[in-house]
């Protein structure tokens, strides 16, 4: 049985990835974080169906304790290890810069220390972002484009994919990245503008909310299902040599296009309830991105299985189902009503 290392397994790529792997006959060693509140939600299904076996274990840690880090891969001696954890918001990475770079540089830093002093020979997965090239080329974005960040997040994100690439080079360590765009699920955060949109037209559909603000409608991603993501993550690790591989699905679409393709499946004119405030603007935005997956195709043999219509349809229904449940316990006084999130 092969044993996989996970930190951020609590997030939505933690979720998907750990599944995979579990239904791979992996054992999954996960990292959460001591919060106030359960965070574990994503993953809660996943515990329960393997709560009496050894195949699920998860220890408390952060990726500012290089000392749990090294415990741990010293403990399990994993085969493979997946950084995915990060603050990965990019607004939020100008409001908590600091973190954001701590948590960005020294986290996976530390993970590959802690790889390259083990005995065992670790292969190791950095989550590398799309957020790297920042967004000004209107062409597709391949592993040889220029780098040029525009948030602390990004800044971060090129440090650890430079030394993810240096410790392969200098201790000929198992050390891939993946240039991973954005990619999206019904398990997405709820911040992120896809969920965002999603969950609100669902409640705005069944009475549970009126408005949704949001920020740049102009900005265009090329946005996947997660669950087709994770995938080409494990078959970067299954690949006879560590390289870089862009994981995208080569389709650009504006965020205002995907809240007309949402309301569209709810029968609704998102017109007559979608605004928009400076509040939701970035300091310094990331207007266009598109990328190229050609090398992952011939190496690796990935594709993406998702339509962008399917991911808009599999996400309404999702969200269209909570907001059906939320409708009942609002009636029955068991929820407060609330009409926007006010953090979101
Ligand atoms: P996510 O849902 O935000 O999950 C992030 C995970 O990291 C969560 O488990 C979170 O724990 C954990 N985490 C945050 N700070 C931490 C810290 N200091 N120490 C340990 N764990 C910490 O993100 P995602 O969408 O799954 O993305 C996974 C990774 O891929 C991230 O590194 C992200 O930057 C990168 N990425 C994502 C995309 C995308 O479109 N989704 C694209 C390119 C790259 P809590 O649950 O406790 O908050
Ligand atoms: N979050 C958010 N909220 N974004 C908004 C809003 C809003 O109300 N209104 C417009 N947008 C625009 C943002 O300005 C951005 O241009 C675009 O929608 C996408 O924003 P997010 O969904 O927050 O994602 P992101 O592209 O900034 O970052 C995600 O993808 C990266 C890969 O390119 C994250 O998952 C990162 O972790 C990931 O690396």
């Amino acid at each position: 049985m092969k044993k996989a290392f996970i930190t951020g397994i609590t997030g939505q790529d933690g979720h998907y990835l750990s599944k995979l792997l579990l239904e791979k006959d992996y054992e999954v060693h996960g990292t959460i974080r001591r919060s106030s509140s359960i965070n574990t939600g994503r993953i809660d299904p996943l515990i329960s169906k393997y709560q009496n076996t050894k195949q699920l274990n998860l220890y408390y840690s952060d990726l500012l304790d290089s000392s749990s880090l090294n415990m741990l891969i010293n403990k399990i001696q994993p085969d493979e290890t997946y950084n995915l954890a990060a603050q990965s918001h990019v607004a939020v990475s100008f409001k908590n810069p600091i973190f954001t770079t701590q948590t960005g540089t020294l986290g996976p830093l530390s993970l590959l220390e802690a790889v390259r002093n083990s005995d065992k020979e670790i292969k190791y997965y950095q989550a590398s972002s799309s957020e790297m090239y920042g967004g000004q080329m209107k062409g597709k974005l391949n592993e040889e484009s220029l780098l040029n960040p525009k948030s602390p997040y990004a800044a971060a994100k090129v440090f650890a994919h430079h030394m993810t690439s240096i410790y392969r080079d200098s201790y000929s360590l198992f050390c891939s990245n993946g240039i991973l765009f954005n990619h999206e699920s019904p398990h997405r955060g709820e911040t992120f503008v896809t969920r965002k949109i999603t969950r609100a037209a669902s409640r705005i559909k069944l009475g549970l909310q009126n408005k949704l603000t949001l920020g740049n409608l102009e900005a265009s991603r090329d946005w996947g299902f997660a669950g087709d993501y994770v995938e080409a993550m494990w078959m970067m690790l299954q690949h006879d040599t560590p390289d870089d591989w862009v994981i995208a699905t080569g389709e650009t679409y504006t965020v205002r296009q995907f809240l007309e393709a949402t309301f569209k499946k709810l029968d609704l004119n998102w017109e007559e309830y979608v605004q928009t405030s400076d509040k939701y603007l970035r300091p310094n935005e990331v207007e266009h991105l598109l990328g190229d997956p050609t090398k992952a195709k011939e190496e690796l043999g990935w594709e993406p299985k998702t339509s962008f219509d399917s991911l808009v349809e599999m996400m309404v229904e999702s969200d269209l189902n909570l907001a059906k449940r939320e409708k009942v316990l609002v009636a029955e006084g068991l929820l407060e009503p609330t009409w926007e999130n006010p953090t979101s």
